[in-house]
């Protein structure tokens, strides 16, 4: 009996070769199965225990709902989220340099320091276009007890994983079920900034020159006693907690490139010669920042002066610009795009903390017409870099060429009619 049933077996084995392809194919992927099953449950638990140490900012939302919709619109809610971000991360990790994969993380997502287990999580989570886990939130912030100056970059020290403690600025804060508080001076000093806005450490090989702000601290306005937070978390009146005392609170919208305070970036004066068939136009810039104008990471960051001179029924005669940032080499002594490559520094125009910068223009004096107009206009310029890592950003993003990267954002313009005495 045994014998003859086996004899079948064989029999059926060799007559049907592609029944049993199609069985070792179904079992393969049921092993698959089970394995991606397996990784999503692990990265669940990940997951889980990460944020059991750093609350998801949604967790924060309940009772702090105010903050949390200032922060939501923010491009600190959005470190890890944005199509440049997930194209530079992949060219790093392509690269030679991209051994340390969890360095990015460092600023973009700096819970990362506690769980560097993890870090293919991170990074899948960036891959996915859509990452569960927070980049820049709430308590990745209110959860730093100690920022380490003598650090180049400045470190943070987090407060021990599971920590019910969140740190910030109130002594007379009202108590919660929540959460335990703790007034912590650094909540009010440039300190808890610096330890991401300082330097790169990507750009290490930079030495000295690894410096995205400047002498800020040799600047009028921080040493009237400003804070980066003076400027860029302005101090407002409302509730800090849903339903407590109104008292003075924090904005957390983080105002730059956005927002406001950019009207507070720099001032142009425009004065205009004319000498027969030559007029000379002299912009005059005065940045208002206490910092480098712009900071220069990513290394494509730049602000531009736009100068356009319209004549004759409107008609553009004359343009010219300068542009305000860095130039870096890689080991090759090519132009880079990526600080993480940057070797040298070749050149930098980046406006100097409080800088003013005289820019002259020469051009013919405008025909056939009695007056002409002069507008100068300053803004950070778009991204700017080699064609298939722009193209790959604008497949990466959902509105293509249309993806905030690819947009001027004007800080200041001054236009002037010039008449021309004949
Ligand atoms: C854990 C790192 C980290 C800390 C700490 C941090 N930042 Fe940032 N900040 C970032 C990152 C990353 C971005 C860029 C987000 C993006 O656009 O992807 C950013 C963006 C910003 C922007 C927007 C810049 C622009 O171009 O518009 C401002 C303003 C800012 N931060 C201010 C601050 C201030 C003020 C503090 C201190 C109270 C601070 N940050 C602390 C990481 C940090
Ligand atoms: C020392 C902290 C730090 C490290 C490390 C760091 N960044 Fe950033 N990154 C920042 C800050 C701060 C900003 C916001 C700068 C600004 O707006 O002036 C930023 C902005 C950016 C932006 C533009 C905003 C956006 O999200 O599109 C990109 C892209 C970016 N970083 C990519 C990277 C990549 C890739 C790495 C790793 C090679 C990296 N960064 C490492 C702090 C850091
Ligand atoms: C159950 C409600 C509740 C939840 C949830 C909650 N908080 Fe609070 N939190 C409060 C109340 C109430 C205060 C006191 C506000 C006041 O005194 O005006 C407070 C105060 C604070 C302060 C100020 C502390 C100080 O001493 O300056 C910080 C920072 C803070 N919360 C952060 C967070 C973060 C981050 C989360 C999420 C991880 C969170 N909170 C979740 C209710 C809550
Ligand atoms: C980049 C760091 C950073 C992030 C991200 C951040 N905060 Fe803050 N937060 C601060 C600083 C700094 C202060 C104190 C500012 C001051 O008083 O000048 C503060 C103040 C507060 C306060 C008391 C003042 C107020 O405005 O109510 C609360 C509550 C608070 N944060 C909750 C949160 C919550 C909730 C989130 C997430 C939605 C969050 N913070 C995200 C840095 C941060
Ligand atoms: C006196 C006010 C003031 C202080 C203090 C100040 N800033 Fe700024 N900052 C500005 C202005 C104005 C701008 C330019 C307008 C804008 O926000 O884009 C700016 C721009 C920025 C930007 C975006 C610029 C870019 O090129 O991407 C960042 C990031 C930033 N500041 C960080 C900081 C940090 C970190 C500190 C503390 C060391 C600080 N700022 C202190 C006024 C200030």
């Amino acid at each position: 009996m045994a014998g003859q049933s086996m004899h079948r077996i064989f029999r059926a084995v060799a007559v049907k070769k592609t029944t049993l392809a199609v069985v070792f194919v179904a079992l393969a992927w049921t092993w698959l199965g089970t394995v991606e099953d397996r990784t999503l449950a692990q990265d669940a638990k990940s997951q889980a225990s990460i944020e059991k140490a750093f609350p998801n900012s949604n967790k924060c939302k309940r009772c702090h709902e105010r903050v949390f919709e200032e922060w939501e619109t923010s491009p600190l809610s959005r470190s890890i989220h944005s199509p440049a971000f997930r194209a530079t991360l992949d060219a790093f990790l392509a690269s030679p340099e991209g051994k340390d994969k969890a360095l990015c993380f460092r600023c973009h997502a700096p819970h990362i320091r506690e769980f560097q287990d993890h870090t293919q999580l991170f990074i899948d989570q960036v891959k996915s276009g859509d990452p569960q886990l927070d980049g820049v939130a709430c308590a990745q912030c209110h959860l730093i007890k100690q920022v380490d100056r003598a650090k180049h970059p400045p470190e943070p020290k987090y407060e021990a994983p599971g920590s019910k403690t969140l740190y910030g600025p109130y002594k007379d804060f009202s108590q919660n079920l929540a959460h335990q508080s703790m007034e912590l001076g650094l909540f009010k000093k440039s300190d808890l900034c610096l330890n991401c806005h300082q330097a790169v450490p990507s750009a290490a090989n930079l030495g000295k020159a690894n410096d995205l702000l400047g002498n800020w601290d040799q600047s009028k306005a921080v040493k009237s006693g400003k804070e980066c937070q003076s400027c860029h978390m302005p101090e407002q009146t409302g509730e800090s907690a849903n339903g407590e005392k109104k008292r003075t609170v924090a904005n957390h919208t983080f105002p730059g490139r956005i927002g406001k305070l950019r009207q507070e970036a720099a001032k142009l004066d425009v004065e205009t010669k004319i000498e027969g068939d030559k007029t000379t136009v002299i912009v005059k810039v005065q940045s208002l920042v206490p910092h480098n104008l712009p900071t220069t990471h990513p290394a494509w960051a730049s602000v531009v002066l736009d100068l356009v001179i319209k004549g004759k029924n409107l008609k553009t005669v004359f343009s010219d610009k300068r542009i305000y940032g860095r130039v870096y080499h890689n080991a090759k002594g090519e132009k880079t795009q990526f600080d993480f490559e940057a070797v040298k520094v070749v050149e930098d125009t980046v406006l100097k903390p409080e800088e003013l910068r005289v820019e002259t223009f020469t051009f013919p004096t405008p025909k056939e017409t009695r007056t002409f107009d002069v507008e100068a206009t300053l803004s950070y310029a778009p991204i700017t870099g080699p064609a298939p890592f722009l193209q790959r950003i604008e497949a990466e993003s959902s509105k293509g060429t249309s993806d905030p990267v690819f947009q001027p954002i004007e800080i200041v313009t001054r236009t002037e009619n010039v008449p021309i005495a004949r």
